[in-house]
């Protein structure tokens, strides 16, 4: 048996997880010969893996089995926080289910199972995600709690003031050289990608006209901020915040992944493309090597039956037609949805009410599916799986994120930049690949959306095959775990 302990730094010191302690009843479950089913796995052949999944709201059971198709050997998936807090004997029972189930080849059935398989890109949890930020403010009305207290530090690292200032300064002394050689744009263009509330575009522009009077070159005469972002609903939000600027603000609805969509016309033209907390918000699948072979997670979003049942009843339907609401609420949203089913909900807010019961109760089974050659796997339109093969090769197996949200987003903005342009994204993101194999990098559940950490090395290597330098440096805050990453074009 092959057993991983991923979360190094949790096992020392003075919050360490008692490792014997928690593994024991899994142990236990695992050597248990029983009568029905057991011992239901070759134990020589099966791998455990223990993480510590720090986001208290995931799509996680504590003890989970994910099995291989084609036939590995599956994977005994552990969340050392889950097991911890939960009673010895459930998660022996929660061990030896999992393995009865993928033994008698019914493994989750008595869930409602929201989807067919497929790369967790493509998971109904991004429609979901979507959902938040098409509805945000029913949401943080039926919460009373904005978003941005849930982003790492409670608010949006977007809205301090001294990188802000570094930023508009270094924008400055550009500009002032290009103009000193007559080769200063008449426009100046800056483009902000997921705006959310506008905060950040709203700091960000007081602080340039106060750095511009100092200046006194009438840079904000010039300037436009063009603030985008997939949710029209959102983009209102932000236009309200940035109301003293309205002559210098455009705002665009655009797929943060397809930015040239809309914003061709700036082909080389801008001068900072600025991105804060996005790229950990858009879809990505994970690529693990199992036993030096490159496998696929594929995903399929659940509710678990007792969830299930619960919320059925609450809506007074049965179970099995949970399923079709469910769907109708990721295509209508809920102030259709209450519309269209007036017998089950009586007003918007019990439509929004059955969204976020919902959503707490959602989660992801997974399946490792073998890949046949990386080139056969694609991250992002013409980027090919063959980038990771350096990311994956660093010795012994290791699970990792592809980000290719993030990568497809990264590469079709960097037709954007002016030569002299700079793209900033401020995230969590992995800079060493080593760190998949020490911390568990998502998916996390923020209130109504997905969260992963950012692929770091790989968007560096596109950004490096499209002649951008790509840079990561730790957000200067305490306690962050915010890194600013900078792609500037290579001299
Ligand atoms: C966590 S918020 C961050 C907002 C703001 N930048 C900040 O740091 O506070 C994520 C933002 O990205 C937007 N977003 C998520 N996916 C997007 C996509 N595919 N295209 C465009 N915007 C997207 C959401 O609507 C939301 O405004």
């Amino acid at each position: 048996m092959l057993v991983e302990i991923r979360p190094a730094a949790r096992l020392r010191g003075k919050n360490a997880v008692d490792l014997t302690a928690a593994l024991a009843p899994v142990f236990g479950a695992l050597t248990t010969e029983t009568d029905d089913a057991g011992p239901v796995t070759d134990l020589s052949r099966l791998r455990v893996v223990a993480d510590w999944v720090q986001y208290r709201n995931n799509f996680r059971t504590p003890v989970e089995l994910r099995p291989v198709v084609g036939g590995g050997p599956p994977e005994l998936a552990l969340d050392l926080r889950g097991i911890s807090g939960t009673g010895a004997d459930a998660v022996t029972s929660g061990a030896a289910a999992a393995l009865r189930a993928h033994h008698s080849g019914g493994a989750g059935s008595r869930h409602l199972t929201l989807e067919e398989w497929g790369p967790t890109r493509d998971s109904a949890i991004w429609a979901f995600n979507s959902l938040y930020w098409q509805h945000l403010q029913l949401w943080e009305e039926a919460t009373g709690q904005g978003y941005e207290s849930a982003l790492p530090g409670g608010q949006s690292d977007a809205r301090h003031l001294e990188p802000v200032r570094a930023t508009i300064g270094k924008l400055f002394a550009i500009w002032d050289s290009l103009a000193d050689r007559r080769a200063l744009p008449e426009e100046l263009y800056v483009v902000e990608l997921g705006v959310g509330n506008g905060n950040q575009a709203g700091t960000w522009l007081d602080t340039f006209v106060e750095m511009d009077r100092a200046h006194g070159r009438e840079y904000y005469r010039r300037l436009h901020y063009l603030m985008c972002d997939y949710s029209p609903h959102v983009l209102e939000l932000a236009r309200a915040t940035v109301c003293d600027h309205t002559e210098h603000v455009s705002s665009f609805v655009l797929d943060a992944q397809r930015p040239l969509t809309s914003l061709a016309f700036l082909r080389f033209k801008v001068f900072f493309v600025y991105i804060s907390n996005v790229y950990d918000n858009l879809p990505t699948d994970e690529i693990a090597t199992i036993g030096q072979r490159e496998h696929l997670v594929e995903a399929r979003a659940y509710l678990p039956d007792t969830d299930a049942t619960a919320i059925a009843a609450g809506l007074g339907i049965e179970p099995e037609t949970l399923g079709a609401l469910v769907q109708k609420l990721l295509r209508l949203g809920p102030p259709l949805l209450a519309e269209a089913y007036p017998q089950h909900f009586a007003d918007v807010p019990a439509a929004v009410q059955f969204w976020r019961e919902c959503w707490q109760a959602l989660k992801l089974q997974e399946r490792y599916v073998p890949l046949h050659g990386l080139d056969t796997y694609e991250i992002a339109p013409g980027i090919s799986g063959e980038l990771l093969r350096p990311l994956l090769a660093t010795g012994g197996d290791v699970r990792m994120h592809v980000s290719n949200g993030a990568a497809t987003s990264f590469a079709e903005t960097l037709p954007l930049l002016h030569p002299y342009g700079r793209l900033q994204c401020h995230d969590i993101v992995v800079t060493d690949p080593h760190q998949y194999r020490s911390g568990f990098r998502g998916p996390g559940k923020y209130d109504g959306s997905v969260v992963n950490w950012v692929n770091g090395p790989l968007l560096a290597h596109i950004g490096a095959r499209k002649g951008f330098d790509v840079s990561f440096a730790p957000f200067r805050r305490n306690g962050s775990n915010i890194i600013t990453m900078t792609a500037d074009v290579r001299d």
